[in-house]
């Protein structure tokens, strides 16, 4: 049995004083459950406050982008273990946002999942097509496109530390979702490219959807057998959305 994991991506948003909030109306909403587990994404500023407010709840913690390298001169960049020690225990890897407005390639972020995994720390790797790829035809052949550069030379110990995040680029953001048939039909050829590569893992492995998830759509998608969770941002920004999510999720 996969446990539902509900993600909350809050990209560039909140000051400190509202993440603050929002992360202990977090903590409170997920409480009251044993069967599904909860993660925030604050910016790399505000982690150590979130940890502190999560400290001794299930809420998880993570941060939405690492260095490509391990250390040294890279001015401006958070490396792996920096984001560790901020008490983060996952890192996303290739948001749509760092691969199409930073045009972060499949081989830098290969090297980036090569730091998180360095560090014992989970990565959730977003993979997803846009809508020329989608329209065309190729949406399967580009997820797992991204996803065989990322991860296919992973050995059993690092596929533990792997949740994937199948985000289609047309759906983030814009209100638009894929239809619960369209994401199960992406989220098993996901699954079924895992087991080729590690026949244990697949059905273990967490596949979230993202891309528009609010809380009147989430049961419909929820409810595919594939599907094992959501990362949010928009929705995940307000503290009443982010708890009809978390109580949605089953
Ligand atoms: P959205 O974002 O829920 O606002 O579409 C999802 C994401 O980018 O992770």
């Amino acid at each position: 049995m996969r446990t539902p994991l509900i993600a909350g991506n809050w990209k560039m948003n909140l000051n400190l004083a509202d993440a603050s909030a929002l992360a202990k109306a977090v903590k409170d909403s997920a409480a009251a459950y044993n069967d599904r587990d909860v993660l925030l994404y604050p910016t790399f500023l505000q982690l150590t406050q979130v940890a502190a407010i999560l400290a001794g709840s299930k809420v998880s913690l993570g941060a939405q982008n690492c260095s490509a390298e391990k250390d040294g001169a890279f001015t401006g960049e958070i490396s792996a273990s920096q984001i560790k020690d901020a008490q983060a225990g996952y890192i996303l890897i290739g948001h749509s946002e760092r691969r199409h407005v930073l045009k972060e390639t499949d081989a830098f972020l290969k090297q980036k999942v090569e730091r998180v995994l360095e560090q014992g720390l989970m990565v959730m790797l977003c993979v997803g097509e846009t809508l020329a790829e989608r329209e065309s035809g190729k949406a399967v052949e580009v997820v797992l496109g991204q996803l065989n550069a990322a991860l296919s030379h992973l050995n059993g110990d690092e596929w533990r530390k792997i949740a994937i995040a199948y985000e289609p680029v047309w759906a983030i953001g814009t209100g638009k979702n894929a239809t619960p048939e369209d994401a199960q039909a992406m989220h098993e050829a996901i699954r079924g490219r895992v087991a080729a590569l590690n026949a244990d893992i697949a059905p273990k492995i967490r596949i979230l959807y993202g891309g528009s998830v609010k809380p009147d759509n989430i049961a419909a998608i929820m409810a595919k057998a594939d599907v094992d969770g959501a990362l949010v941002g928009g929705a995940s920004l307000k503290a009443e959305s982010f708890a009809e999510l978390i109580r949605l999720a089953k």
